[in-house]
């Protein structure tokens, strides 16, 4: 029988590798959208997947009403939350928000699982942030050190979702992942905004490019990759936790230096330190020892770090060049 995903968090970088990872295996997926003024920005991941099979639904993660009417309507067997406020140094601004839509998120969709499809198997999007300073590698057994209100708020996401699995027998799980990175990536992340400054200084059209710790060093991997990690945790036969990434880190840094090289620039010539984008606390050093998720569920990144950067380079520029072309026929 045609089985039926759920996928909170849709029109975001994972939800579009998730929606066509699942309509690719034959699945009906129903992807929860926020409402927003401009549509068209919230949905452009979309646009290819846009079929018979797949469904947008209204509602939102902050309104328990709504999802009780569409998961009690869909009856899914699988459910992918991840939506959430999911930029940390903004979290800092907003905190009591992240933690309402990060933290609290979570809570009002296992209630709601628990009322209306209790046996629907659920993803947790946890978050390698939790982790903070503890030291690396990382893995299921690590304690949580939370360094932001994002963080603070995903532990606490974390924790109810082992807790239901606990207190109610339910099919829960959480995927704690690593950076997770691609075309599609939100302009807020560094290596996006990283990407689009080489494309845009190269094109003649940015002087410089504006960061914050250039020290920080993340575990980068492909989201494509990672979506087929959430995937397999929902088919095995037990409910667990795992840690996903490749077991790699970079830094910022490093990232800078690749980005530019691939288009043929000194990075050193154009990045600048602006301390607004500094952190009141920062997590330093985050790397993934994922051989859980390699021997339990037979998972493994396809892409290195280095063609990630040189796809994430060649792809701004391509938007880049596409951009400049449609406004020259405007003109
Ligand atoms: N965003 C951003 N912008 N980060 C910068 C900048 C800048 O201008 N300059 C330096 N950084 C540093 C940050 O301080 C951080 O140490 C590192 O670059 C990575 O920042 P982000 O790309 O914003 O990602 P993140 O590691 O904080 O969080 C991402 O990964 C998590 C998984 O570990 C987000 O996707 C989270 O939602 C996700 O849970």
């Amino acid at each position: 029988m045609q089985k039926r995903a759920f996928i909170t968090g849709v029109s975001g970088q994972d939800g579009s590798y998730l929606a066509e990872l699942l309509l690719s295996k034959g699945y009906e997926v129903h992807g929860l959208l926020r409402r927003s003024s401009s549509p068209q920005h919230s949905t452009w991941r979309l646009e290819g997947i846009l079929q018979d099979r797949f469904k947008l639904r209204y509602g939102d993660v902050t309104d328990s009403p709504s999802l009780l009417r569409h998961l009690e309507e869909v009856q899914p067997d699988e459910v992918y939350h991840l939506a959430a406020q999911s930029d940390v140094g903004v979290s800092f601004r907003v905190a009591e928000h992240t933690a309402n839509v990060t933290g609290l998120g979570t809570l009002r969709m296992l209630e709601a699982l628990r009322a209306v499809c209790p046996g629907a198997k659920f993803y947790q999007a946890s978050s390698s942030e939790m982790f903070g300073v503890s030291s690396p590698p990382q893995n299921e057994n690590t304690p949580f050190h939370p360094r932001s209100p994002y963080a603070c708020a995903k532990a606490y996401a974390h924790h109810t979702t082992v807790n239901y699995r606990e207190a109610y027998g339910m099919f829960t799980t959480s995927g704690i992942l690593f950076n997770h990175e691609s075309p599609r990536r939100g302009e807020n992340f560094v290596t996006r905004k990283i990407t689009r400054a080489v494309a845009a200084i190269q094109a003649g059209l940015q002087e410089y490019l504006y960061l914050g710790n250039l020290d920080a060093r993340r575990d980068w991997g492909f989201a494509g990759d990672y979506a087929e990690a959430m995937w397999m945790m929902l088919q095995s036969s037990e409910p667990e936790d795992f840690v996903i990434g490749t077991g790699e880190a970079h830094s910022v840094r490093d990232f800078c230096e690749l980005a530019f090289t691939e288009a043929g620039l000194d990075w050193q010539n154009y990045v600048r330190h602006d301390p607004a984008h500094d952190r009141p606390s920062d997590v330093d050093y985050l790397v993934a020892d994922p051989s859980k998720a390699q021997q339990k569920l037979g998972w493994k990144p396809q892409m290195s770090f280095g063609e990630l950067v040189a796809e994430m380079v060649r792809s701004d520029r391509e938007r880049l060049r596409r951009f400049l072309e449609n406004e020259s026929h405007k003109k």
